[in-house]
């Protein structure tokens, strides 16, 4: 007797499949310390490791752990987006822009490693509502989406400019990190405006600005 086994998964259910587990994977990846090594060298390099007292130390931690969360949220959003983006150029920008995203996000963690501390236990929270955050605003459209990240991106870069004043001066590591960071960042945002973002209503700007506060208030400390 021939037995004939039928697939109970077709090839279209299939391929959604391998992208929630690759999706799984990537949330994993991100959310799961070690994160992995960085495509690229951390800027730190050889600068030497400083003396600091204590509370220059966990305060250093404090603001590393504050970017290490939002680099957790850079990758959801732009996995978010990549994965309902209409035009596959844009899809491929996203993924690029997640690529040097993921390296800031092994830095942070090696540098918060480096000072002594963990990066913050609420990554899966900061991941998921990024990831959701990203795929909404995705679904509304490329040119939303794209206005979501340059804003996103140019309040980062408020943020890494205030994290520069407030790190000891002379944690020069911490800070070649998020000079490099900061400098990519500017990139990301440009890149956006360039492929068509729009320019994102007041309310959900101020709306983002408060997000971004409860997050990085509380990823200072836990
Ligand atoms: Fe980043
Ligand atoms: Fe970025």
């Amino acid at each position: 007797m021939t037995v004939r086994y039928t697939s109970i998964v077709s090839n279209r259910e299939l391929s959604a499949i391998d992208r929630l587990l690759a999706g799984a994977n990537d949330a994993l990846r991100t959310i799961a310390a070690p994160a992995g090594r960085p495509a690229r060298d951390n800027p730190a390099g050889l600068i030497k490791e400083p003396k600091l007292s204590a509370s220059q130390k966990s305060h250093a931690a404090g603001l590393m752990r504050v970017n290490h969360a939002g680099e957790v949220a850079a990758q959801a959003l732009y996995k978010g987006h990549a994965a309902v983006a209409r035009d596959t150029s844009i899809e491929q920008q996203m993924q690029e822009a997640a690529a040097e995203e993921f390296d800031h996000l092994a830095w942070c963690e090696q540098r918060i490693q480096e000072l002594g501390e963990e990066p913050s236990r609420l990554s899966p929270v900061w991941y998921a509502g990024a990831f959701a955050i990203g795929a909404a605003s995705g679904v509304l459209g490329d040119k939303w989406s794209l206005g979501f990240i340059a804003e996103t991106e140019r309040q980062v870069v408020e943020h890494l400019d205030s994290h520069l004043d407030g790190l000891p001066v002379e944690d020069a590591r911490s800070r070649a990190i998020v000079e490099q960071m900061r400098d990519e960042e500017v990139e990301h945002g440009q890149n956006a405006i360039n492929a068509g973002a729009a320019d994102l209503p007041g309310p959900v700007k101020r709306l983002m600005r408060i997000t971004a506060r409860i997050m990085t208030r509380t990823a200072y400390w836990v």
